[in-house]
């Protein structure tokens, strides 16, 4: 069956697009048939993470509007074998989406796919609404600071009144992931730690993602650093991916001195 997935926050600039990059690359790494699609109308970046701002001819609003088809506006990765994207209209009225024409459009990728993540805009408007409306699970990516934190939560309560599951009812699956961890800082007591992180939000963990320059490197070079066997940062989006596929996979040991992290070993449910 398949799988929508929306890579949300509360505040904006903390990792959405990177993280949506980095885990449908290496879920696609792993087999999975994935396609990423940039729910940030106006002003997308997916598209320059995963290298591919040169292919884009559509976009996701044409599809909705019916100026293309589905297969004519998905690009295929030209790296990752299984990597699909969707591109944001750059150009168009934000109030284009409805949620009609999202649940279409998320329907008719069901069929093909078996990931379908959403990276979701900044904000709580409407296209942060239509990207939660249709999730089975929400990855809600904060930063260790306080107000990162506080709008996360703000989120959680938002994924929780206004999806399509909770309107039916059900509930939808959410993890955390906190993203630019400095774990020198926290062991100083100058950032929160990722227990703090978890006591506020009380919700399970699926990754640290630790704050590492390559990643604007990579991001720079369009190669989502999920595909560089060795930098820590992939290897946090890599085990990301694996938790997504049920797998129990360790939380990376990122201390200074052995053993920070190590007491994360069972958060994750
Ligand atoms: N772990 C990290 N270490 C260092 N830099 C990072 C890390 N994660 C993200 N960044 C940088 O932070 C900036 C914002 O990242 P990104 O665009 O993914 O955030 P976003 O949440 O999608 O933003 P927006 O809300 O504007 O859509 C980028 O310059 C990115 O390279
Ligand atoms: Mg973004």
């Amino acid at each position: 069956m398949a799988q929508v997935i929306t890579i949300t926050s509360g505040k904006g600039g903390v990792g959405k697009s990177t993280t949506t990059a980095n885990i449908a690359t290496a879920l696609a790494k792993l087999g999975k048939k994935v396609v990423a699609v940039d729910f940030d109308i106006g002003l997308r970046n997916l598209d320059m993470i995963l290298g591919l701002e040169n292919r884009i001819v559509y976009d996701v609003v044409d599809v909705m509007e019916g100026h293309c088809n589905l297969a004519q506006a998905i690009i295929k990765d030209k790296r990752t074998q299984n990597l699909h994207f969707l591109p944001a209209s750059q150009t168009k009225d934000k109030n284009v989406l409805n949620k009609e024409k999202v649940e279409n459009l998320v329907e008719e990728l069901k069929k093909d796919f078996d990931y379908i993540l959403i990276d979701s805009p900044a904000g709580i408007e409407s296209g942060f609404e239509h990207s939660i409306y249709l999730a089975d699970r929400a990855l809600i990516v904060t930063t260790p600071e306080i107000s990162s934190v506080r709008d996360a939560d703000r989120v959680i309560g938002i994924i929780d009144a206004k999806s399509k599951k909770a309107q039916e009812g059900e509930e939808v699956q959410k993890h955390i992931i906190v993203n630019r961890i400095k774990p020198e800082l926290v062991e100083k007591g100058e950032m929160l730690s990722i227990d703090d992180v978890l006591h506020i939000l009380a919700l399970p963990l699926i990754g640290v993602v630790p704050d590492d320059e390559d990643i604007v490197k990579s991001t720079n070079l369009g190669e989502p650093i999920a595909l560089n066997e060795k930098s820590i940062v992939g290897e946090a989006f890599r085990r990301i991916a694996k938790r997504i596929e049920g797998e129990d996979v360790e939380f990376l040991d990122l201390s200074t001195k052995k053993g920070f992290l190590g007491k994360l070993k069972g958060l994750f449910k």
